[in-house]
């Protein structure tokens, strides 16, 4: 227990150190109510990490009634909270009681904090979503990175598997299954957390939007390619629309990889614990006889189900009244060629959820892999290369402090400035602008 408030102790820092200023209130507080609502859950029986020679079956924690509802109504409250104090991470407008209900639902999952006898680890990034995904309100980004590595050879990226790449997994519920970077990787690249607002609108977007404006002909040597992955949800080839390298095509697919690799989580599609540095030996003696860790209801859903209904249900970040400023940046944005690749508006197509079905997605990207020169991060995954990085939604962008993937830049300006390949005709009219229309284009991405 004591170990887990100082966790959170820890993240609450981080976080206070990462946000703009009219945020860290609310991050703050947004901290210490994940950690009251952890403290609620794991109250009662927090079972102690046995040593290594008792390693066997563990159980699974059965929340008791009482603490579930109190999870919830800390979840509620924080919701309200900060949605009150920011205008994002409010539920889409429109939805039916019961889907708004499973928003509710999903809400308390995304903030539930994991324990080794939930299944957290044993090897992981994070012990909840919320944890990475706070600011500026549940559902949020935050500045915490995870770390990629891998092997570059004659121009061929291996993803070290069997030494546990390309995803580093650098906490441990046992001291003894430390993963660190082996010696083999030549790659090391960091990815800062997104926010997660109105992504349920992104998912809803057809295939064939993305495939059809991929094939269109497009200025300034702006060439932009549909990720084709393979969605292990439906096992169907699905254009990739989430993550840095659009790497997973659907919300349920990337919450069962999110509770899997960032948490250590199994899950009905990922039903394997990472084994540290790829060694299943050393797994197996820490891990024998341990079952899926996310079971599923008799309704056939768990948890991951229940984070991606939050996910989906999330609204659009709210956006501000232009100022005559943004009105010109908004222009020039244009005229620069930003949204040959940032599209500012995509289309739903036809959905079974009426708030999703045939809506404007106002999200300024393509959600296409761009060659992005010497800003892409050396990381080949899923259907992307190296240098291939998906075009970064903008809206909400003034909720954040930190951009670009690795969150190199500090300013919105030196992101646009460090647009390479494909970007670069398009980053260099925006560096020969005056300063004040320079302003002028990052006041307009501050309204989105
Ligand atoms: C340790 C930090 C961390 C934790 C914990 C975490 N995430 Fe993330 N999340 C990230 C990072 C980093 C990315 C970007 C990953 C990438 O593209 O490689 C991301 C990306 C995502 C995306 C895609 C966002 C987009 O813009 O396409 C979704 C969806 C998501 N996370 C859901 C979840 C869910 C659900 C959980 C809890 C099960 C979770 N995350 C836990 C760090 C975290
Ligand atoms: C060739 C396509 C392309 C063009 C043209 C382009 N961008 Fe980008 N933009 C991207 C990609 C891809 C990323 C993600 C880069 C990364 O992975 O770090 C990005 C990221 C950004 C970011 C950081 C977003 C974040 O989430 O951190 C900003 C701000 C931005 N672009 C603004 C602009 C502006 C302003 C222009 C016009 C001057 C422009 N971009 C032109 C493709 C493009």
């Amino acid at each position: 227990m004591k170990q887990r408030l100082q966790q959170g102790v820890r993240i609450a820092r981080t976080q206070l150190r990462q946000t703009k200023k009219w945020v860290k209130p609310v991050v703050v507080l947004a901290t210490v109510l994940a950690c009251a609502t952890a403290a609620a859950q794991l109250a009662p029986s927090e079972p102690p990490v046995p040593p290594v020679s008792q390693i066997g079956p563990q159980d699974q924690v059965n929340l008791k009634g009482g603490n579930q509802a109190f999870a919830r109504l800390l979840a509620d409250l924080l919701a309200a909270f900060l949605q009150g104090r920011t205008g994002f991470g409010q539920a889409l407008p429109g939805l039916t009681a019961a889907e708004l209900t499973a928003f509710e639902e999903g809400r308390v999952e995304f903030t539930n904090v994991e324990t080794p006898a939930a299944g957290l680890g044993p090897i992981f990034n994070g012990v909840s979503c919320i944890q990475c995904h706070a600011a500026p309100a549940i559902g949020g980004g935050s500045r915490i990175t995870v770390t990629r590595f891998g092997r570059v050879e004659n121009g061929v990226f291996d993803p070290l598997d069997a030494l546990g790449g390309s995803l580093l997994q650098p906490l441990t519920i046992f001291p003894q299954l430390h993963e660190t970077i082996p010696p083999q990787a030549n790659v090391v690249a960091e990815r800062i957390s997104p926010p997660l607002f109105g992504l349920g609108l992104i998912e809803a977007i057809p295939d064939a939007t993305l495939i059809a404006n991929a094939a269109a002909p497009k200025p300034d040597g702006v060439k932009g390619r549909a990720a084709l992955v393979t969605d292990v949800v439906s096992g169907q080839t699905r254009v990739g629309r989430f993550g840095w390298k659009a790497q997973q095509a659907t919300l349920l697919a990337f919450s069962a990889d999110a509770y899997n690799n960032e948490m250590g989580i199994t899950n009905r599609f990922f039903p394997n614990e990472n084994a540290p540095n790829g060694n299943q030996e050393l797994l197996r003696r820490f891990t024998a006889n341990k079952g899926i860790d996310d079971t599923v209801g008799p309704d056939g859903r768990s948890d991951i189900d229940a984070a991606a209904d939050f996910i989906r249900f999330l609204a659009a970040p709210p956006t501000l009244t232009k100022s005559a400023s943004a009105l010109t940046g908004e222009t020039l944005f244009i005229q620069s060629g930003c949204a040959t690749c940032h599209t500012p508006t995509l289309r739903t197509g036809p959905n079974s959820i009426a708030a999703l079905d045939r809506r404007n997605v106002n999200l300024y990207s393509d959600l296409l892999l761009h060659d992005m020169g010497t800003l892409g991060d050396g990381i080949g995954q899923a259907d992307a290369g190296m240098r291939e990085m998906r075009t970064a939604p903008l809206w909400g962008i003034r909720a954040r402090d930190r951009y670009l993937h690795d969150g190199r830049a500090h300013t919105i300006d030196a992101a646009i400035r460090a647009h390479e390949g494909e970007g670069s005709v398009s980053r260099d009219r925006y560096t020969r602008l005056s300063p004040r229309l320079r302003q002028s284009i990052v006041d307009f991405l501050g309204t989105l």
